[in-house]
C-alpha cells in the first residue's frame, strides 16, 4: 500500500510507524505526511525525507493524496474529522488509533487527555487501544486491533496517558501488518 499519514500534535505514532518501517516490519511504503497544522511530529517526515505537508483544508488534502498516488490512509492523532466525501473515496482505506477501548470512551468529544481522565475517574481497572476503520461516524467503523493494559495501580490520567501510548505505539503498526496480510 502507498500510505498517507495524518498527524495533529507530537507525532510519537508516526515515529513508532516509521521505525517499524525502518525495521522491516511491514511492506507498505509511507510517502506522505500531512497535518491540519504546524505540528511537531512533521520533523520525522523531514528526518526521513518524507514530504510533509500542513494543510488548510480538505479540498487541499484531497489533493495532495491524489496528487502522491496515495491507496491508504493512517490518522495517527489526527485531530480534524474527515469528510464524507474523503471517507467515500478511500472506503475502508482509512484507519485511526484511539486512545481507548472502543466502543468505551469513543465518539464525539472523547480524544487525547479527556479519555483517560474520564478513565481515570471511572477507576476502571484496564484501559488499552484501539485501531479502526473510519467512517462517516466517528469511532464506530470496525475493530481492527485492540490491546488491553493493567493501570488497577494508576495513580493519575497521566500514567494512563503513557501505558496507553506504549500499546499505540505496537498496535498501529501490527494493523497495517495485519491488514497487508488479508490482502495477499
Ligand atoms: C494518541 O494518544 C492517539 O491515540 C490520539 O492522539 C494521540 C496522538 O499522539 N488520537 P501522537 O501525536 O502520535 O504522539
Amino acid at each position: 500500500m502507498n500510505i498517507a499519514v495524518l498527524i495533529s500534535g507530537t507525532g510519537t505514532n508516526l515515529k513508532a510507524l516509521l521505525k517499524a518501517k525502518k525495521n522491516g516490519e511491514f511492506d507498505s511504503s509511507i510517502s506522505l505526511i500531512v497535518a491540519n497544522r504546524n505540528a511537531e511530529g512533521l520533523k520525522y517526515g523531514d528526518e526521513e525525507n518524507i514530504d510533509t505537508f500542513v494543510i488548510k483544508n480538505s479540498e487541499e488534502l484531497l489533493e495532495k493524496l491524489e496528487e502522491y498516488k496515495i491507496d491508504f490512509i493512517v490518522l495517527a492523532g489526527y485531530l480534524k474529522p474527515i469528510p464524507d466525501f474523503i471517507v467515500k473515496k478511500y472506503k475502508n482505506r482509512i484507519i485511526n488509533i484511539h486512545p481507548a477501548l472502543l466502543p468505551k470512551y469513543g465518539g464525539k468529544g472523547y480524544y487525547g487527555m479527556r479519555v483517560h481522565e474520564e478513565v481515570f475517574k471511572n477507576k476502571d481497572g484496564i484501559s488499552g487501544a484501539t485501531v479502526h476503520y473510519v467512517t462517516e461516524e466517528i469511532d464506530k467503523g470496525d475493530i481492527i486491533l485492540q490491546r488491553e493494559v493493567d493501570i488497577s495501580d494508576v495513580k493519575s490520567a497521566q500514567e494512563i496517558k503513557d501505558r496507553v501510548l506504549e500499546i499505540e505505539h505496537k498496535i498501529l503498526k501490527d494493523a497495517i501488518k495485519k491488514i497487508e496480510v488479508n490482502m495477499k
